[in-house]
């Protein structure tokens, strides 16, 4: 049996009698003739265009490029809508719906007459929820990145879009920046189609996609604007034909050697801390086994090779410009940090993708003799009697002389509660107390939004000080920066440590050692447990209801239980 002749299609559109009718009678409404129900691949395009995920508002455009690859290449396109998770205006947090996206994307997947799918994401959590609805379909599947904004431009320098606005509301806050232009600067961070252009999360899931081999090479950085963006949109059109001829899917693509590629190119572009959670619920659909200190002990050899905010200097524009994603991977398997046999939807390794890939910057992408940051400077993953699941901090966006450091906590049960005190000129605070933020993780806010990197006190800021150690069972934005210890687990609302702290208490982070200690006796802890009580439940009904009970820990990826692993694409049932 040839793979074009076990095209799950033909069982919709290839039948014959009433069912075949109906199937290729109500798709002919649209204007199809016949002929593209001869047997030909049909693939979805999954896209998550919306008004409401602003960086993800030209994907509509994306898919017709497209599907003029998937023409040329002898298919017949459908495009679908998946849910949208706009960043910025999704609350509580679009992390909240990213397995809702997941489970919506691979119910749609499969129940439809597909054989392939080409997905369309950008917005942070896009990227990652395709992933895992492809990863649990395992159907053959390229994805397109929507790619970065232009750079923002701001009184004649180059702003960030994310990273800018922690530091103007710092700047705002400590007086060196009025109102009016705050006001300004906001029409000039966010000048064009695409995503948040700073290595945050989205430009962070695009590289890691590449990275895993899921996108053509370089689709991690064309502008949204770039015709290179609708060309590589109209080359996958091409690929997902030639996919589904040789069954290439997702299990084969995204293998152990893959996730550990992607670990080692986070590692190098100083990518976000989200990368680890997304990473493990994706590994955890395809039953790649992958823990949390693999990201330690995978990125410990690895330098940081761009200079991108919010780390460095540049931005995605000029990442692209210098030559891209391929540039740091060929870095990397030069120096034998690439499993470059893995395969790819090129139908090649990751090796021999990137084997010719120039570098037109060496300001922008560094070399690994002479790195941007030296390695051992990417995630680290801590472990101690606060956090025995584990929490991570990023040594590249925190203050070196703050990765040791031993000061008393001043505990806060929200974001809200810290912020309702955090002006006061009176609040028992200096730049060696440890801010504790806590019930902000998966069940606690709930959907663990990115509220860890809290503003500091104005009383600090106004005395100069930039930063400061804070511990939190939440996220930080992958745009952001600061001594933040983040994913704490088990989290706060599940009864984990963080919960115990009082205002007082001693706390010491040891980063060189990854250790993360709440300096009381095991009685003590014991006797605090015992008193503790479990918040209310968020809800009873709806997915809320269904999110809290089901969500799984920061550490194994925030999934659902019932979500893990895979069910295939098997044909359902006829429906008439
Ligand atoms: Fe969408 Fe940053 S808000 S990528």
């Amino acid at each position: 049996m040839t793979a074009m002749s076990r095209l799950r299609s033909t069982q919709w559109f290839g039948a014959t009698g009433r069912s075949g009718m109906a199937h290729r009678s109500w798709m002919r409404s649209q204007g199809f003739t016949p002929e593209v129900f001869d047997g030909r691949p049909v693939i979805g395009i999954a896209t998550t265009w919306s008004e409401l995920a602003p960086c993800n508002v030209h994907l509509h455009r994306v898919a017709e490029s497209v599907k003029r690859g998937v023409w040329q290449a002898g298919g017949f396109p459908l495009e679908f809508p998946a849910m949208a998770l706009g960043e910025t205006l999704l609350r509580p947090t679009a992390m909240l719906y990213r397995n809702l996206l997941a489970m919506e994307a691979e119910e749609l997947m499969r129940a439809n007459p597909l054989d392939g799918v080409v997905l369309l994401s950008g917005c942070d959590k896009t990227t990652p929820g395709l992933l895992m609805a492809a990863a649990s379909v395992d159907l053959p599947a390229v994805m397109v990145t929507g790619g970065p904004m232009l750079n923002g431009k701001y009184q004649g320098t180059d702003v960030g879009s994310g990273t800018a606005v922690w530091r103007f509301e710092e700047d705002l806050v400590a007086g060196r920046m009025t109102q009016e232009e705050c006001a300004f600067a906001e029409g000039c961070m966010a000048r064009s189609n695409g995503h948040c252009m700073t290595m945050g999360t989205a430009s962070t899931m695009a590289s890691m996609a590449e990275a895993l081999g899921m996108q053509l090479p370089y689709s991690a950085t064309w502008p949204a604007v770039d015709a290179r963006r609708y060309e590589t949109a109209q080359r996958a059109g091409q690929v997902i034909v030639g996919l589904v001829r040789d069954d290439l899917r997702p299990s084969a693509i995204m293998t152990r050697a893959a996730f550990e590629n992607a670990i080692r190119v986070n590692a190098a572009i100083g990518g976000s801390t989200n990368a680890v959670i997304h990473l493990l619920a994706i590994a955890g659909r395809l039953g790649v086994p992958l823990s949390l200190d693999d990201f330690d002990a995978l990125a410990r050899d690895v330098p940081t090779l761009v200079n991108l905010q919010p780390n460095g200097q540049y931005l995605m524009e000029d990442f692209c410009y210098a030559g891209g994603l391929p540039a740091v991977m060929r870095e990397l398997a030069a120096s034998g940090l690439l499993h470059a046999d893995a395969i790819t939807v090129t139908g090649s390794g990751a090796g021999a993708n990137v084997a010719d890939a120039p570098c037109w910057n060496r300001e922008v992408i560094k070399t690994m003799a002479e790195p941007f940051q030296p390695a051992g400077t990417g995630t680290a993953v801590l472990r101690g009697n606060l956090a025995p699941g584990g929490a991570v901090i990023k040594q590249s966006a925190s203050s070196p002389h703050l990765l040791k450091h031993r000061g008393r906590a001043l505990a806060f049960d929200s974001p809200a509660d810290y912020y309702a005190v955090s002006n006061d000129p009176d609040l028992d605070v200096d730049e060696d107390t440890v801010l504790v933020i806590r019930y902000c993780g998966p069940r606690g806010y709930p959907g663990m939004p990115e509220v860890s990197n809290v503003a500091l006190p104005r009383k600090l800021l106004l005395r100069g000080v930039r930063d400061m150690v804070r511990i939190c069972d939440g996220r930080m934005s992958g745009t952001a920066y600061g001594t933040v210890v983040l994913h704490v687990s088990p989290e706060a609302a599940a009864g984990g440590p963080l919960a115990l702290v009082r205002t007082g208490d001693w706390i010491t982070l040891d980063v060189p050692a990854r250790t993360l200690t709440l300096e009381i006796s095991d009685e003590e802890l014991t006797a605090r447990r015992a008193r503790w009580e479990p918040p209310a439940p968020h809800a009873s009904r709806g997915w809320t209801y269904l999110y809290t009970e089901h969500v799984m820990q920061a550490d194994v990826g925030a999934d659902l239980d019932f979500l893990v692993g895979a069910s295939g694409h098997p044909v359902p049932k006829d429906s008439h």
